[in-house]
């Protein structure tokens, strides 16, 4: 391979199944670069909403504060990200900075040299010289993982490599939404509150009503609504919900092939055991019962009008939508602790989610953007081998305070 890198390089590479590729992106149980979801198992997923967990008590105070800024202050992160953004970019700039990086931007290729016809290859490998971590949501599709090889090839002829996290690109996977979003449906399914005592918990004033309820994701039913097809976020998130048992996933579009459950997710979901449903209203019933009643989670989705061909434009402007919008009487018919989620940003002209929600209690997506920082955080321990001192420096705070363990 020359030392000048294109994309005819990794074509040969791009087609393969994530099982054969995920080896390439992590050096044993550690992940070296983050690329697809698929790159997470079970028990990774678990420990890093658990670090996640203790990464979000520490920063509450002024000692672990400190101690977390203390873990990385001699890394650098550079935040390539040539398509908009606003959570992603701000809550990886924000977590990087929570474990000491400094942090620094492109976002706007007009200023970089690329306007002067530098390679996005070339791009990549200075910020490697200048940088310890790329976080990049490109405008060219399947970039980041061509960087991943690359990185890789570095590496293995003795050169200056740096880890490389996907931030969602495109129509490329979006794998830090579908760790945050984990960490969300995990939090809410702990069932917990403020003023849990020994005499009184939330859980089990639920049980009350909800007798066969546990914690966890295990055995829940979870709805997403809206552009299933196109959401990056649904196929990120569907693939970790189904590394978990008993799960039923209900989804809800137009009856659109632009907008449906795609074919290959829904037999990928199948294969892994997960009970798929689809249906083309909220107002639907499924097993004799209105679906809006029976889900746990229910995940919103924006129709991504910007991805319409001319065709698609013509044959969806006419669709009836009235039936893929919440509304404050659906969720009224909600269990109580449903959890709402949307990875954002949500359409205000559209409004699949209006603000006259944002106030009840299931509303958790704001919650699910501030915990993409802590998830992102703990991703970034991770990356640098930095966890294990965050897990001892948490026990011992824990110890010094009684704190009993979540
Ligand atoms: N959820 C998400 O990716 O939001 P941004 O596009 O604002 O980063």
């Amino acid at each position: 391979m020359s030392d000048e890198m294109s994309f005819a390089d990794y074509e040969s590479r791009l087609d393969r199944s994530i099982k054969v590729k995920a080896p390439d992106f992590s050096t044993g149980e550690r992940l070296r670069h983050l690329i697809f979801s698929g790159q997470f198992t079970r028990p990774m997923l678990d420990k890093l909403c658990r670090l996640a967990d203790k990464i979000r008590l520490l920063a509450k105070s002024n000692e672990g504060h400190r101690f977390l800024n203390t873990l990385l202050s001699h890394k650098r992160a550079m935040l390539y990200f040539t398509q908009p953004s606003t959570r992603t970019f701000m809550s990886f700039a924000a977590a990087c900075q929570i474990l000491g990086m400094t942090c620094n931007e492109v976002r706007d290729l007009s200023v970089s040299s690329e306007a002067k016809g530098e390679s996005p290859f070339d791009s990549m490998r200075m910020f490697s010289s200048y940088f310890d971590l790329v976080i990049m949501r490109s405008h060219i599709p399947k970039f980041a993982e061509c960087c991943g090889y690359m990185m890789n090839h570095l590496a293995s002829t003795q050169q200056r490599s740096v880890p490389i996290l996907n931030a969602g690109a495109g129509s490329d996977e979006h794998p830090t939404q579908a760790l945050l979003d984990i960490y969300t449906i995990q939090r809410a399914f702990s069932f917990t509150d403020p003023k849990d005592s020994r005499q009184w918990t939330r859980y089990d004033e639920l049980r009350e009503s909800f007798p066969g309820l546990r914690k966890g994701i295990v055995g829940k039913t979870i709805g997403f609504c809206g552009d299933i097809r196109r959401g990056r976020t649904v196929r990120s998130l569907a693939q970790l919900l189904a590394l978990h048992d008993q799960i039923r996933l209900v989804f809800v579009s137009p009856a659109h092939p632009t907008l449906a459950l795609p074919r290959d997710l829904k037999d990928k979901l199948i294969d892994a055991k997960v009970d798929v449903r689809e249906c083309h209203s909220l107002l639907d019933t499924f097993d004799g019962k209105p679906l809006i009643e029976q889900l746990d989670a229910l995940y919103m989705t924006r129709i991504q009008r910007e991805h319409n061909s001319a065709e698609e434009e013509a044959e969806l402007k006419d669709l009836d939508y009235s039936q893929f919008k919440l509304t404050k009487s659906l969720v009224a018919r909600m269990k109580p602790y449903a959890a709402i989620l949307h990875p954002f940003p949500r359409d205000k002209e559209f409004g699949e989610i209006p603000p006259a929600i944002d106030e009840d209690p299931r509303a958790h997506y704001f919650r699910q953007a501030r915990n993409g920082m802590w998830a992102r955080a703990a991703l970034v321990a991770h990356i640098f081998d930095v966890d294990g001192e965050i897990n001892d420096y948490h026990e011992q705070y824990n110890s010094e305070r009684q704190i009993a363990p979540q």
